[in-house]
């Protein structure tokens, strides 16, 4: 079959190194299938999907059967991240060859974080630990003066800027003092930023299309729609477009929630922002006026996330590579609608939003999942990661089988 590209730029295929399928456990939000085929729909052409499904990708069993899944449902290729409840479990994970442990900072204690860093050393593992920053005690002790309030934009003050730059700090001093990669997810903030400025060496990180786009001003137009960790931010503090050549990625963090439970009131809704589908068409628009340039999309959404996850075939367009392409159309230009969405999440703050630019094919491993806006049948691969083996390291154990 030949294809006529005559007009259309082509990208390596896009990689979503932060994705929230839901699978298995809460499939009424998203699964693999759904999830997937949003990814392609949004051009993206493998995914990273992270481990806070039910129950949890954290122990060996879990992150088999979740391969199993992806396997059997996905459109697109997938890795995963790990979870990390206890270091007994590490090794066994390791095995499969994850792209990261992912922890939340806000749910497990420094001492335990410090465990895995000092585990994944034991074991001469050079798995990144992508770490989601906020200070649970910062947290507890803003959000206990606002528990009454009803206004959905008291949840930025709940969760201020102060609690994702301390859990930053954490983060870079266990990150220094073990020598050890970290990958900070959603950095939403500048001061976090200058924080992370000194370690390049050791951190990595990210930004969601919400934390670029939009600011702590949206929880008066979308209410809780918008609710998401760590929230919108205030103007004086929030990352913005032209800031993106400090940081390495930018992930969707699509996290699909139903639209009843997200109209719950300010603290009953879950948090988290569906972006699969829109964010190309957000950054294209960027592109178009001049704000971003198409060398930064193949960086953040290809080089960098194929580089820092171990995807040794993917990220680039070169020989020995994947056939991974994400084909755009930097002319066409129309408004967002949730209403073509693949993702089982119908809903977006960037409802109505006109863009110039969108994804119109999406190609993995030479076979095309999606053309012109309509998803066809794939068969997504689970890719092992492939982190760099420290020098010291006498050959590695890892066993697929
Ligand atoms: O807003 C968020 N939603 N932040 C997270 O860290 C988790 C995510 C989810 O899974 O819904
Ligand atoms: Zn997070
Ligand atoms: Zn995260
Ligand atoms: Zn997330």
């Amino acid at each position: 079959e030949r294809i006529d590209l005559k007009g259309y730029f082509v990208l390596p295929g896009l990689i979503d190194s932060h994705v929230h399928f839901r699978d298995p456990g809460l499939e009424y939000k998203e699964d693999f299938r759904t999830g997937s085929m949003a990814a392609a729909h949004g051009g993206f052409a493998t995914v990273l999907d992270m481990p806070n499904t039910v129950p949890p990708t954290d122990n060996a069993a879990e992150f088999q059967r979740k391969i199993r899944i992806g396997e059997r449902k996905s459109v697109v290729d997938f890795g995963l991240h790990a979870g990390f409840r206890s270091v007994s479990d590490v090794k066994g994970i390791l095995r499969f060859m994850p792209a990261s442990f992912k922890v939340f900072m806000d749910l497990t204690g420094i001492s335990a974080v410090d465990g895995l860093f000092r585990e994944l050393k034991a074991l001469s593992a050079p798995v990144p630990v992508t770490v989601h920053c906020e200070n649970r005690d910062v947290v507890m002790e803003s959000m206990k003066e606002l528990k009454d309030m009803s206004d959905p934009s008291v949840y930025a003050l709940a969760r201020p800027p102060l609690a994702e730059e301390v859990s930053v700090a954490e983060v870079l001093a266990l990150s220094l003092h073990h020598e050890h990669p970290v990958h900070i997810c959603h950095l939403s903030t500048v001061k976090s930023l200058q924080l992370v400025e000194p370690f390049r060496d050791y951190v990595t990180c990210e930004v969601t299309p919400h934390h670029l786009m939009l600011d702590s001003g949206a929880f008066r137009r979308f209410g809780t729609v918008v609710k998401t960790n760590p929230p919108l931010r205030p103007p004086e503090s929030r990352i913005y477009p032209e800031f993106l050549d400090r940081i390495n990625v930018i992930g969707t963090d699509h996290a699909p929630h139903g639209i009843e439970e997200k109209r719950k009131g300010v603290w009953d809704a879950p948090p988290g922002i569906p972006n699969l589908e829109v964010v190309l068409k957000l950054l294209l628009t960027l592109v178009s006026k001049g704000r971003m340039s198409l060398y930064t999309i193949r960086r953040m959404l290809a080089e960098e996330p194929a580089r820092i996850f171990g995807l040794r075939s993917k990220g680039r367009i070169s020989e020995g590579m994947d056939a991974d392409f994400t084909v755009v159309d930097l002319k066409e230009t129309g408004s967002i609608s949730s209403d073509d969405f693949y993702s089982k999440a119908h809903y977006t703050p960037f409802e109505g939003f006109s863009y110039t630019g969108t994804p119109v094919m999406t190609m993995v491993r030479g076979r095309v999942v999606m053309r012109d806006g309509e998803v066809l049948e794939g068969n997504g691969r689970y890719i092992p990661a492939e982190h760099d083996s420290k020098p010291e390291t006498s050959g590695s154990e890892v066993d697929l089988s």
